[in-house]
């Protein structure tokens, strides 16, 4: 955008400013549209950001002027499909996990010698509650709130600035950050809020939120940021990404400047020892059923800040801090049914239909039950009062029985949704439906696995889409997906456009997005199948050692087994699914279908730009942050052989704690030596590459 030459907000008069304000809150919002609700911005983000700040300077110093259409006040623009992608400019990381005592003196034991601490060198941490919602990263520049993001999978997020704007909690400026400054912290919904909007829901005749957690992220995810707005959101600041200058040299300190600059901070207590952790642990545990929100457990963060940058991260969380998880929580309740649900893959489960409990501050009234066994074990039956405990945002769980009910439950033997025969093979514990693709449950099962995050990943196609697609008879297999707009027309439909929900925009987004996921990796193409036991890993696994469409659609005859077997990390289960699937006709029509719909991506590109293609690496010592497997199966992922031995052909030796002869080995003949964490950083970046070249 050209922009006049802006004179100084100090040097503006007030009519100029004014008329300037004007100019600001038009300009603000024709971007605010172009944006978010056509997703094809006019200008950079920065000369956007510009604009703001421009108008934000302007009303501090005229305050008086300040327009009601403020673009300062006004909530961004509806987003009218998805969210843009924010790459962090620093990985979100998560944290490992203490559940006892033993594991936090390890924990500080750790960090001891990591550092080489004299004993009796006391490590000071600081301790706080570790709430449970999801975090987000807040972008400040010179004072000013300008780009707000959920951690996605720690490296890319969303942008849901618009959304994070309607935060009470969350300032729009702050005085003396810096140029750069990113606050990370938790956005949370309270008990009382929780209960508000479920009841709002249920008057609304809309479905409940399950847990105080699931209605922050789904009030988070909102396309229009007026909801978010109505939804009683919290913040507090914990952390920081990307800052130009630290204002203080200790957490606790940092944690003080950003509750100086507006930012609710939680109460926090500096402990110096593993019994003062305890201590801090057992009186917030105790004090937990109290609280306006949830929280897990206890985040210890070494205190000194110099400490925290020596210590840095291994692989996904840093080694300065960690969470120490509470016990679940458990209440009693009456089982008043149990029915059963039909998965993607035809799995039976079986499900307790609960009277409403409070189990640590959330409703509870569902419970899986597993499996046949399970339920036989525990003796559940329908009357019967039982235990139940929630972990965390594991699946509340029914631990056991406190009086029993009258009748013993029979498990069903027919599909429930399709009526077909269920079966429960030798040596197997689940009962399944054998209607395979017919029946209606797996059907759209197993499109939303198909399109799902870590499958095709087609944006604006989500189950609510997929299961109206469905049931218009548009979408009955995965290849229908490929022809949308032609077979919404054989099937006499209006066009999508016209459709409820959807418009012009929409319509033309979702036809683009799934034009774009024509194009796939072969491991992806695998893993959407959805076929039992072949998760993401033996996907990769499979693609890998395939490398393109042709060896292994090769790969899949039925007396292949062998073969499939010496797949390192590919066993006999896994195998044989994979075989089963391809020989059941039904599944064959519907591959055969799919394949002739995409251009299926070859794995070798992704592998060769690995610097360690085609070399042989030996793993000696103890490996402490990761395992032997791990680190082996990384290797191999990008390209390089494993050896047990060291020799003049091998080209690095990763040495863990307490390497000895064969270190000393590679140091005679003069092979590369690099220690763990060496590994680790190169491994993770290498896999960050390979990811983004595949997917
Ligand atoms: S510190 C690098 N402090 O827990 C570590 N995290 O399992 C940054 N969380 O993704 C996180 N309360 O969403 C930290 N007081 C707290 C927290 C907290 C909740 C969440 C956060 C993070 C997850 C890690």
């Amino acid at each position: 955008m050209n922009q006049p030459a802006a004179v100084p907000v100090d040097e503006l008069s007030q009519a100029e400013a004014k008329s300037e304000l004007a100019h600001l809150a038009f300009e603000i919002r024709y971007h605010d549209a172009a944006y978010y609700q056509k997703d094809s911005p006019a200008i950079s983000d920065a000369d956007y950001d510009q604009l703001r700040r421009r108008n934000s300077e302007i009303e501090a110093r005229f305050p008086e002027l300040k327009r009601a259409d403020s673009p300062s006040e006004r909530l961004g623009a509806p987003v009218a499909d998805g969210f843009k992608k924010v790459r962090h400019s620093r990985p979100m990381l998560s944290l490992g996990n203490a559940f006892n005592e033993a594991d936090v003196t390890d924990f500080l034991a750790g960090i001891a010698r990591f550092l080489k601490l004299q004993d009796g060198n006391p490590i000071a941490v600081v301790a706080e509650p570790k709430i449970d919602g999801l975090s987000a990263a807040l972008r400040y520049e010179n004072g000013t709130f300008v780009q707000g993001a959920t951690r996605g999978d720690g490296e890319v997020g969303e942008d849901i600035t618009a959304n994070l704007r309607t935060i009470g909690d969350i300032p729009q400026t702050i005085d003396g950050a810096g140029a750069v400054f990113e606050v990370r912290g938790e956005v949370f919904m309270s008990h009382a809020a929780f209960a508000d909007l479920n009841r709002q829901q249920a008057a609304a005749d809309k479905p409940e939120y399950a847990n105080p957690r699931n209605a922050a992220a789904g009030s988070l995810r909102q396309l229009d940021p007026a909801i978010t707005a109505s939804r009683q959101l919290s913040f507090r600041a914990y952390a920081w990404g990307e800052v130009s200058s630290l204002p203080a040299d200790t957490q606790s300190g940092v944690l003080e400047a950003m509750a100086a600059w507006g930012f609710k901070v939680q109460a926090h207590e500096i402990c110096k020892s593993v019994t003062e952790m305890m201590a801090y642990h057992s009186a917030m545990e105790a004090g937990r059923s109290a609280r306006a929100y949830d929280i897990d457990g206890i985040v210890y963060k070494v205190d000194r800040l110099d400490w925290q940058d020596r210590l840095g991260a291994a692989s996904r969380s840093p080694r300065w801090a960690i969470a120490h998880k509470f016990a679940a929580e458990q209440a009693q309740t009456l089982v008043e049914d149990i029915d059963i649900q039909v998965g993607r893959t035809g799995k039976l489960t079986p499900v307790a239909r609960l009277k409403p409990v409070t189990v640590g501050g959330v409703v509870v009234s569902n419970a899986t039950l597993h499996n046949e066994d399970y339920i036989a074990e525990k003796n559940i039956r329908v009357g019967a009062t039982v235990l139940v405990q929630r972990a965390g945002d594991v699946i509340p769980q029914v631990l056991e029985v406190v009086t029993p009910g009258p009748e013993p439950f029979v498990f069903p033997n027919a599909c429930p949704a399709c009526g077909a025969d269920a079966v429960r093979e030798e040596g197997e514990v689940d009962w399944r439906c054998g209607g395979g693709l017919t029946c209606v449950a797996q059907a759209v099962e197993r499109l939303r696995h198909f399109v799902s995050r870590n499958a095709f990943d087609i944006e604006g196609l989500g189950e609510k889409q997929i299961s109206a697609f469905h049931e218009a008879g548009v979408v009955e297999a995965p290849a229908h997906i490929f022809q949308l707009e032609d077979r919404i027309k054989i099937r006499g439909h209006a066009p999508l456009r016209d459709w409820e929900g959807w418009g012009e925009t929409s319509a033309d987004n979702l036809f683009a997005a799934i034009e774009e996921k024509r194009t796939i990796s072969l491991d992806r193409l695998i893993f959407a199948l959805g076929i039992r036991h072949v998760g993401q890993g033996n996907a990769k696994l499979l693609a890998r050692r395939y490398e393109n469409l042709a060896n292994f659609e090769a790969a899949l005859l039925p007396d292949n087994l062998e073969e499939l077997l010496d797949i390192d990390g590919i066993g006999e289960k896994v195998a044989k699914a994979l075989l089963a699937f391809f020989a059941d006709s039904h599944n064959k029509v519907v591959w055969d279908m799919l394949v002739g719909e995409l251009r299926v991506q070859d794995m070798e590109r992704a592998a060769a730009t690995s610097p360690v293609t085609g070399q042989t690496i030996v793993f000696t010592g103890t490996l402490e942050q990761t395992s032997r497997a791990e680190a082996k199966a990384r290797a191999e992922a990008l390209g390089a052989k494993v050896s047990g031995s060291v020799s003049a052909k091998t080209d690095l030796v990763v040495a863990g704690a307490a390497a000895g002869s064969k270190l000393k080995k590679a140091q005679a003949l003069g092979v590369k030596v690099i220690d763990e964490t060496e590994w680790l950083e190169l491994s993770a970046i290498q896999a960050v590459n390979l990811e983004e070249e595949t997917s």
